[in-house]
């Protein structure tokens, strides 16, 4: 089964998300659709988290985005209802983010997290379930 990732950044994020990127495509079982941003050049995160937001649920998939510290692009992804972006700078808070909050979207910041650290919170996630139970109910009253 193939798992389709919808990636996306700006400026702040762009070195990241390049990374992870190429990371990422070497894997058989992702498939990547990056949505930008394609240059350094600035560019502001609540409209690259909108464009991976619409895709991700086009898609029915999962996504990961990319700014500075992982946070602007989360309040932003967080606006729309059915999306859960977490942002997450470690392998604990990544894996809590699958089990607990079934996360999908994993933000991440580029100034404030190393690539390979980012790819192993990225790892981790793919890698773990949603617990469900009582963690259903809680994931099911945020859009409530
Ligand atoms: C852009 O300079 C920066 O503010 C942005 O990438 C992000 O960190 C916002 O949360």
């Amino acid at each position: 089964m193939t798992t389709h990732i919808v990636i996306g950044s700006d400026h702040g994020g762009y070195e990241l998300k390049e990374f992870l990127k190429q990371q990422l495509y070497a894997h058989d079982s992702l498939s990547i659709d990056d949505m930008g941003t394609f240059s350094k050049d600035s560019v502001d995160y609540p409209d690259i988290a909108d464009i991976v937001v619409k895709k991700v649920k086009e898609t029915n998939g999962i996504g990961i985005l990319c700014c500075g510290t992982g946070i602007g692009i989360s309040i932003r992804a967080n606006r729309h209802k059915g999306i859960r972006a977490a942002v997450v700078y470690d392998e604990f808070t990544a894996e809590m983010a699958k089990k607990h909050n079934n996360a999908n979207i994993l933000c991440l910041g580029g100034r404030t997290t190393q690539n390979d650290k980012a790819l192993s919170c990225v790892q981790t996630w793919l890698s773990h379930e949603f617990e469900g139970d009582r963690h259903l109910r809680r994931v099911d009253k945020l859009d409530n």
